[in-house]
């Protein structure tokens, strides 16, 4: 399947449309907003986790890879969903949970109801070392990666999510091949791929040794749990089971991979993935530790953002792998109000990010609501949902001595229930996301930001991503073509060429509150810009302008 032209859109289902009146997004109300979709040129709707889960982790602790969640509705709903996307010549992808199951799921039970259950070595089990956890890698949400076995004294199980999603022991051929079941399960079903979760933590340091052991508290184990050699093998066999039967797309979610990891997962010769979503932007304000790590102060620079995005271009063109491109998804702030302006120029960033996104070379992902240019939500402490922030929150207090009210400053800017908003359809109650209170806040500019007064506003960004997403489709420049970067020194502007034989594109992006000038030869034709009157030479804030050369 060709997987360079597609535009794929997230949906994150509890937060899309309810169509139960329950406040909780489902199968049905993803059906009801299919044309939408189409209208805006989707091919592919990448599905975050639907499957039946206690919602520790909202999905990404799946109990049963065959079943559906009862609050998204029953596996005949899904059925006709799909059919559904394929009379409107879109398919599905769907997340693949693969490193972790929840502690609920039939595996595990076996493990906890009995001590010599052979589910034992699908996991990791570990007996400790002077009653401290068998090592000191710390979770990924913060505290201890282990958790405590109750059936035995001593015992505990790798947990490098939350305590309740289980790290499977991939050096175990059952494993291996329960996942390709599950994957082969879904394709008998007709979905198009996976958006595979954390795939780059499937194999772990034999071992499982202490990270640096001499430093006091639990260590961040990167090299431990990432981009181990055995991680490709173990891809390699699973695409390779799949591949001569089935026609699908993957798309890798590597936890930090850098390029190095990128180039072998997604390498086009390489018989791994399709595709690998990049991560470098998004962490470009924070420590080494992660999102929450903040002591960079949340600070960044046009032109380091500007460097991330040449290297990710030239690199992967240079080396011959495949980049999946995103300003926004479910783990993530809103960029437009991290990045761009979310009120004076909300407008203006979000086109900006958008025209980006759809010419860069990789592959686009688009979440929901950034095409009506949502923003950040301002949550209160009893309104924060998701298990990370409320977590970190503790663990930026006690591990990392922040005053309480710090902590909740850093939670509340950080935290992934920014993206978990109900998507703002219209200006009735609830945004038009649900007739019932939703689970979640829903963001209270609701009222002036929202599909319906998107579509008739004379600045709209849904017709925006639409035009571009329609010239990507018709200019193979755009995905294939060659990319080449522009101005790199400008402190303002991001620019880059797309070209092969067919067409020659120069996009300029001021990525900037304040106007800019540039010294360029732009002759051609100007086939969209965000201003209504452009000027030569010159972009206003945040200005956008995509030029046709030749
Ligand atoms: C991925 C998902 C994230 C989830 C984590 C653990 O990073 O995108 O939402 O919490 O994996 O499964
Ligand atoms: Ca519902």
């Amino acid at each position: 399947m060709d997987y360079k032209n597609k535009i794929i859109y997230q949906i994150w289902p509890r937060s899309f449309q309810d169509s139960n009146h329950d406040g909780i997004g489902d199968l049905k109300g993803i059906l009801r907003r299919l044309d939408h979709l189409q209208d805006l040129g989707v091919d592919l709707i990448w599905l975050s986790p639907v499957y039946c889960s206690p919602n520790t982790d909202y999905g990404y602790d799946i109990s049963d890879y065959y079943n559906i969640h009862p609050d998204f509705g029953t596996m005949a709903d899904f059925d006709a969903l799909l059919t559904e996307c394929k009379k409107r010549g879109m398919g599905i992808v769907m997340d693949l949970v693969a490193n972790h199951t929840s502690d609920q799921h039939p595996w595990f039970q076996a493990c906890l109801n009995d001590p010599n259950s052979p589910y034992r070595d699908c996991y990791y089990f570990r007996e400790d070392i002077n009653d401290k956890e068998p090592n000191n890698w710390i979770s990924m949400f913060g505290g201890s990666a282990w958790t405590k076995d109750p059936l035995k004294p001593r015992s505990w199980y790798l947990t490098t999510f939350t305590p309740h999603q289980c790290d499977l022991n991939w050096e175990n051929p059952r494993v291996r091949e329960e996942i390709a079941n599950v994957m082969r399960f879904w394709l008998d079903k007709g979905v198009s791929g996976f958006r595979m979760d954390v795939i780059n933590t499937i194999a772990k340091q034999p071992g499982l040794p202490s990270w640096h052991p001499e430093k006091k508290g639990y260590q961040f184990a990167k090299e431990f749990m990432t981009n181990l050699p055995q991680s490709h093998a173990y891809i390699q066999e699973l695409i390779g089971k799949l591949s001569n039967d089935y026609d699908f797309i993957t798309i890798g979610e590597g936890m930090m991979a850098d390029n190095d990891a990128c180039a072998l997962y997604a390498g086009e010769q390489r018989g791994e993935l399709n595709m690998m979503i990049m991560f470098d932007l998004h962490l470009q304000d924070c420590g080494p530790l992660g999102k929450y790590d903040f002591r960079k102060l949340y600070h960044w620079t046009i032109p380091g953002f500007k460097s991330i995005i040449f290297r990710w271009q030239t690199d992967s063109q240079k080396r011959n792998y495949w980049v999946a491109n995103y300003m926004n998804n479910h783990d993530q702030p809103r960029s437009i109000s991290r990045f761009g302006n979310d009120r004076q120029y909300r407008v203006e960033s979000a086109k900006a990010f958008a025209l980006m996104n759809l010419t860069l070379r990789g592959t686009p992902l688009v979440y929901q609501g950034e095409e009506i240019g949502m923003t950040n939500c301002h949550l209160e402490q009893d309104e924060w949902r998701d298990y990370e922030a409320i977590n970190i929150y503790g663990t930026l207090q006690t591990m990392m001595h922040l005053p309480k009210f710090i902590a909740k400053k850093v939670v509340q800017r950080m935290t992934r229930d920014h993206a978990r908003t109900p998507v703002q359809w219209d200006d009735s109650d609830y945004a038009g996301f649900s007739d019932h209170q939703p689970w979640i806040k829903v963001n209270p500019n609701y009222k002036q930001i929202n599909l319906k007064s998107d579509l008739v506003s004379e600045t709209s960004i849904n017709r925006w991503y639409k035009q571009a997403i329609a010239l990507r489709k018709t200019y193979s420049a755009f995905n294939t073509g060659a990319m080449k970067p522009v101005l790199v020194h400008h402190k303002q502007i991001l620019a880059y060429q797309r070209s092969d034989e067919q067409a020659e594109f120069l996009i300029l992006i001021n990525l900037s509150g304040s106007p800019a000038h540039f010294d360029l030869k732009t002759e051609g034709r100007i086939l969209m810009d965000s201003y209504t009157d452009p000027q030569p030479r010159l972009l206003r804030p945040y200005e956008a302008r995509l030029i046709q050369i030749r």
